[in-house]
Order: structure tokens, then sequence, then C-alpha cells
């Protein structure tokens, strides 16, 4: 398997990744937003994407986008050609999307919503916990993206609070949070011991 960052020069895979995503959605019934070739091709382009090959062969994507100046970030898009899945695909593309937002993007918090249970599982090895939707952006542009989502009007009738996604969020700052624990076997001898102050 490879797995790099896509290049402009991957662009011819746009068209085949966009069918992807159509057919995952009509296969799994619920939400998964529709990409337009142009975009997936642009997201090659900049650098912000990953894509894997098996045998010589388109395996799977993932791309990266960025909301409020760069506070948050979204790793989207995720698909494995349905031929290969659960083979570990999956979790090797989203480690390698992880690794590049980390590196590019070292402040901001990752974050996605999904209703996939193998994406809950992959986001939740790589340290992301669930979230309600209102520790996510509140950027117009990432929930306008949910727009071609079958359960939408669900999403809006709900005042974006919550719908039928979970949403999952790592934060890189809560991960440097470092807990003191006082050792307990000294404060229990300070206490036991007659010169102890009371
Ligand atoms: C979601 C998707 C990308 C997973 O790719 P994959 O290559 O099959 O995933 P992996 O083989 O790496 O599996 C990762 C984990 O998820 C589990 N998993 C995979 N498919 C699963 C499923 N349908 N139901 C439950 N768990 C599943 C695997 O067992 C594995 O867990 P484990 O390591 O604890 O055993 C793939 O199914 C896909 O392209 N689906 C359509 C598009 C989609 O739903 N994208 C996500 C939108 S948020």
């Amino acid at each position: 398997m490879i797995i790099r960052v896509a290049t402009a020069a991957d662009t011819q895979f746009a068209d085949l990744l966009c069918q992807w995503y159509v057919e995952s959605a009509k296969t799994r019934g619920t939400g998964i937003a529709k990409r337009e070739p142009a975009y997936v091709a642009q997201k090659m382009a900049s650098g912000d994407s990953i894509i894997a090959f098996v045998d010589g062969e388109l395996a799977g994507f993932c791309y990266i986008e960025t909301f409020d100046d760069k506070t948050f970030v979204v790793n989207s898009g995720l698909v494995v050609n349905a031929a290969i899945r659960k083979h570990g695909v999956g979790r090797a593309i989203k480690q390698g999307v992880f690794d590049l937002s980390r590196l590019k993007y070292p402040q901001a918090k990752i974050f996605g919503i999904t209703t996939s249970l193998a994406v809950m599982k992959i986001n939740t090895d790589l340290g992301y916990e669930p979230v309600t939707f209102s520790e996510l952006t509140a950027s117009e542009d990432f929930w306008k993206g949910c727009k071609s989502c079958k359960n939408y009007s669900i999403l809006m009738d709900n005042d974006r609070k919550l719908c039928l996604c979970t949403g999952m969020l790592y934060d890189a700052a809560d991960k440097l949070v470092q807990v003191q624990i006082p050792d307990f076997n000294t404060v229990a001898s300070q206490l036991d011991s007659p010169n102890s102050a009371s």
C-alpha cells in the first residue's frame, strides 16, 4: 500500500473519487456530503489531501479543510474503494491525513462529524473525543457542506445544535495538560506522624 500527500498529478482521479462518494451515500442511505471533482482536484493541487494506492490502483482518499482562520481543521471526505474495505486502508489514510494536519496546522483543533462506526473507532484511537456540535466551528462555510446530505433538514430543525452525526474533536491543547497526582503514601505518613501539625 502506498499512502502519500496527493499532488496536482493526481487530479485525474477526482472524477472516480466523486463517483465513490455518490455510491457510498446510496449504499449507506445516510449522510455523506456530495463533492465536486473540481473541489477534490483543488485539494490535491494544494497539498491538503492524502491519497492511497494498492497494487498500483487507486485505493482511497481524504482531505483537509480549515475554518475560523485555521483554528479548526476537518479531515473530510474519507473514502476507500468498496472492493478493499475492512483491510486497514481507511485507518492508514486517516492516520496520514491526521499527521499532515498536525504538521501543517499544529495549533488547530481537529474535528469531524460522522455516522460511520469505522470512522468513530479510528478517530477514538487517534485521540478524538465525542463532543456536542457547540464545541465545533460555527463557520457557515463548514455547515453549508451538509446541504447535500439527506439529513440536512434535521440539522436545521435543531438550529444546527444536533443531527444524526456524532461530533468528534481532537484538541492538541488538552493533550498538553499535565495532571499532578500527589504521592498519597507521603501524604498519609505525614498525617499519621505525631509531630504533624493539626
Ligand atoms: C469508512 C471507510 C473509509 C473505512 O475504510 P476501511 O478501509 O474499511 O477501514 P479499516 O479497514 O481501516 O477499518 C478501521 C476500523 O473500522 C472497523 N470497520 C470498518 N468498516 C466497518 C463497518 N462497516 N462497521 C463497523 N466497523 C467497521 C474495522 O473493523 C476497523 O476497526 P478495528 O481496527 O478495531 O478492527 C470505508 O468503509 C468507506 O469508504 N465507506 C464509505 C465512505 C464513508 O462512509 N466515509 C466516511 C464518511 S464520515
